[in-house]
C-alpha cells in the first residue's frame, strides 16, 4: 500500500513587493535580482497575519480539496522556520482552528527541505496503518526574520503557505521513493540570530550538487530512468539553481516548475505552492511521474519520486 497527496492547498498573501519597490528601499536593481535569482516579485504578509494564519488557510484549501473530514486526519505536521511563536506550535493551533479534534501536532524544522521532511514523515504513519490521514503544511513568514538592510538576502524571499492531504492511494500511486539529509558542517552558511545571515555563494555551491544528485537517487531508487520523468519541482529559490538540476536530469524547459518569479523563495512552502499552480494549470495529469527536490538550511536536503493520482 502506497501513501500519497491526496488534496492540496495554498495561500499566498495579496501584497505584491516587486523588484522596484526594493530598488526604493536598497541599493538593487531590478536587473540584478531578475538575472541573479529569476524573481520579479514576492508576496510580503501584513503585520497582523502571521505564520498560523496562512498556514490555515492553505490547510482547508487541502482538506476541502481531499474531501476528508476535519475529524479523519490523525495528524498535522507543520513545517516552519518562521513559527508565530517557539511554543505552542504552528500546528497545535491549527489543530484547534481547523476542528481536527482527533489530530497529534508537531512542528518540523528543517528550513527549506522541511516540506520533503513532512511528506516522508506522513508516509511512514499512513503506510504502517497508524492514520488514515496525514496533514502537511509547509509554511513562511520570511519577512519578519528579513533584515531589510541586507541586499544580499531581502531580496530573495517572500511570504506563503502550501499544504497537503497525504492518505492512501491505488496500487502504483503516490510516493514511490524518497531521500532525506542533512550535513550540519554546513549550519554556518546560513542561519538566523536576530535576523536571516546567508552565505549565499557557499548554499549556490551546495544546492547546485545536491539537488541533481538526490533527483537522480529517488528516480533510480523507484526503479525508473530520467526518460521516466514527467515533471520536476524543485525548491524556489533560485532560477540558475533550478536549472542546474534540470540539466542534470537532462529535462526540457517545459517539464520544470518554475514559480519563483511570482512569489521569490518562500522557503518550505515553495514546492507545495508551485504544485497547486502546476495542477491548476494543467501541467500535471494522473500517472504522471514527478520529482520533488528541496534543500535549505541546516544544511538539509529532500527528495521525492511520485506518481501522480489517488
Ligand atoms: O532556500 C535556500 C536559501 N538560499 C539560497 O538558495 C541562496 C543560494 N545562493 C544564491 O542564490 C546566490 O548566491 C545569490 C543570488 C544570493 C547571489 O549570487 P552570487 O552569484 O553568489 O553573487 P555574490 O553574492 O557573489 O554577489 C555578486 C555581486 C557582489 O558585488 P561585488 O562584490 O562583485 O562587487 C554583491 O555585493 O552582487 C552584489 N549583490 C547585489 N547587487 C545588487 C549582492 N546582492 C545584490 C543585490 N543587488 N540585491
Amino acid at each position: 500500500m502506497n501513501a500519497g497527496l491526496v488534496g492540496v492547498g495554498k495561500f499566498v498573501p495579496s501584497h505584491i513587493v516587486t523588484n522596484e519597490d526594493l530598488e526604493k528601499r536598497m541599493d538593487t536593481s531590478d536587473e540584478w535580482i531578475r538575472t541573479m535569482t529569476g524573481i520579479e516579485e514576492r508576496r510580503i504578509a501584513a503585520d497582523d497575519m502571521d505564520t498560523s494564519h496562512m498556514a490555515y488557510e492553505a490547510a482547508q484549501n487541502a482538506i476541502k480539496d481531499a474531501g476528508v473530514n476535519p475529524e479523519e486526519i490523525g495528524l498535522i505536521l507543520v513545517a516552519t522556520v518562521t513559527p508565530d511563536r517557539p511554543f505552542p506550535t504552528v500546528s497545535t493551533m491549527l489543530q484547534e482552528q481547523l476542528g481536527t479534534k482527533n489530530a497529534a501536532a508537531m512542528d518540523i524544522s528543517a528550513a527549506c527541505a522541511g516540506f520533503m521532511y513532512g511528506l516522508v514523515t506522513a508516509k511512514q504513519f499512513v503506510e504502517s496503518g497508524s492514520y488514515d490521514y496525514v496533514l502537511v503544511v509547509g509554511v513562511e513568514k520570511l519577512s519578519k526574520i528579513t533584515d531589510w538592510e541586507d541586499r544580499n538576502t531581502a531580496v530573495l524571499f517572500g511570504d506563503g503557505a502550501g499544504a497537503a492531504v497525504v492518505g492512501k492511494v491505488s496500487e502504483g500511486r503516490g510516493i514511490l521513493s524518497f531521500e532525506l539529509g542533512a550535513d550540519g558542517t554546513g549550519g554556518k552558511h546560513l542561519y538566523q540570530d536576530e535576523y536571516l545571515v546567508m552565505n549565499g555563494r557557499e548554499v549556490f555551491k551546495f544546492a547546485v550538487r545536491q539537488m541533481g544528485e538526490s533527483a537522480l537517487n529517488v528516480v533510480e531508487k523507484a526503479g525508473l530512468t530520467t526518460d521516466d520523468i514527467d515533471y520536476l519541482i524543485p525548491h524556489q529559490a533560485n532560477i540558475r539553481i533550478m536549472e542546474a538540476s534540470r540539466e542534470r536530469l537532462g529535462l526540457p524547459v517545459e517539464k520544470m516548475s518554475k514559480t519563483i518569479h511570482k512569489y521569490g523563495n518562500t522557503s518550505a512552502a515553495s514546492i507545495p505552492i508551485s504544485l497547486v499552480d502546476d495542477l491548476a494549470e494543467g501541467k500535471i495529469k494522473e500517472g504522471d511521474v514527478i520529482v520533488f527536490v528541496g534543500f535549505g538550511a541546516g544544511l538539509t536536503w529532500g527528495a521525492l519520486c511520485i506518481r501522480w493520482g489517488k
